[in-house]
């Protein structure tokens, strides 16, 4: 299978092949740029929620989804200069979560980098994801881009060290979704400042493009859809001519334009959330831009995986997305309007309702 090609009009007739061959549980982006000897691309995995059980025993849907976006990003053409995790590659932060983890993610052929997610980080803080993958927030510069990695999953000193009797307890509180025992994420002051301090030297006109695990804005606070330092970051990228926001966690498809910065979610291997406004919670809170998943099923479990081509030719972005089982998407930058849309179901009458369990 070859579902990455560089031209628009290859695009799709890969697009096709791939879904006719079954898509790909993971992200693959391209950056594009006038020269074209800058252009280069990068594959993106996120939200494996690797799960222990017992001794060498892990629920295995959940690996299978990991082992199947190795194994697919090894076969890409052309290859995918690095890859990015986007965070949640264990699901209670365990060493023998992220040790398999990190083992299933060993077999790329890439450099990879990696984003902090909460699952991987309330048990120890983030000790042992450190001696496996390095600093919780860094920088690089790649042909022309640079590139940010924040932990946006820290949250307030008195909840993360003063309430809870274990550290296992902790864990457990913020990895529910709808807890209302937990504490919204934030990047903190100290990130912040180090932020600013990278930014600075890096001149305005240079795109760049943060990952976080948390959506850099306040969608839904009530999972944790949020980060609550949401403005002060959006503050200091706001001198930037082009900003491009990747963020996981969500597990589904979001996108979103504040001011000059481009917000995109990407897809999880393990399973999908669904939209809080599939459960008519919070309508009013999800941004005006983002439309409803159109999941035809929100209780199947692959429904709302996949994987999608991210295209900045122009200096916006332009999201190519390939859901299992689902109508291909297209989230593309409007000239028109000055906003990213769906180009598919923009159009409520377009728009498949959600199936209703009862
Ligand atoms: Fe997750
Ligand atoms: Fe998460």
């Amino acid at each position: 299978m070859n579902p990455i090609v560089p031209s628009r009009r290859d695009f799709l007739k890969g697009a096709a092949a791939a879904a006719a061959a079954g898509v790909v549980p993971m992200s693959f982006v391209k950056l594009a740029f006038a020269d074209p000897a800058q252009d280069f691309t990068f594959a993106y995995i996120s939200d494996a929620h690797i799960q222990h059980i017992s001794g060498t025993k892990f629920v295995r849907n959940w690996d299978r989804g990991l082992i199947r976006a190795v194994a697919e990003t090894n076969l890409l053409t052309p290859k995918p200069d690095f890859v990015m995790f986007g965070g949640d590659l264990g699901q209670l932060g365990m060493k023998e979560e992220l040790d398999h983890g990190a083992e299933i993610m060993s077999k790329l052929r890439y450099k990879t980098h990696y984003v902090m997610g909460e699952h991987d980080y309330y048990l120890d803080l983030g000790e042992y994801w450190s001696k496996l993958f390095g600093p919780h927030w860094y920088s690089f510069d790649h042909k022309g881009v640079h590139f940010v990695v924040l932990n946006s999953v820290l949250t307030y000193d008195d909840w993360t060290y003063n309430k809870w009797p274990s550290a296992q307890e902790r864990m457990l509180q913020m990895a529910g979704l709808d807890n209302p025992n937990g504490s919204p994420f934030m990047v903190g002051e100290k990130q912040r400042a180090w932020l600013k301090a990278d930014l600075d030297k890096v001149a305005k006109t240079t795109p760049v493009v943060v990952f976080s695990h948390s959506p850099l804005q306040k969608l839904y606070k009530g999972w944790n859809f949020w980060t609550e330092d949401a403005e002060e970051v959006q503050a200091i990228l706001k001198p930037f001519d082009k900003v491009n926001v990747i963020y996981g966690h969500v597990h589904q498809i979001q996108y979103n334009q504040i001011g000059n910065i481009s917000f995109n979610a990407v897809m999880a291997t393990a399973w999908p959330w669904p939209y809080p406004n599939s459960y008519a919670q919070a309508q009013h809170t999800m941004p005006v831009l983002t439309v409803p998943m159109n999941r035809a099923d929100p209780f199947f479990e692959r429904d709302a995986t996949g994987w999608q081509f991210i295209d900045v030719h122009t200096g916006r972005v332009a999201l190519k997305y390939n859901l299992y089982n689902n109508t291909a998407r297209t989230v593309a930058w409007n000239p028109a309007t000055g906003k990213p849309e769906d180009t598919v179901f923009q159009d409520p009458a377009k728009r498949i309702p959600p199936q209703v369990h009862y």
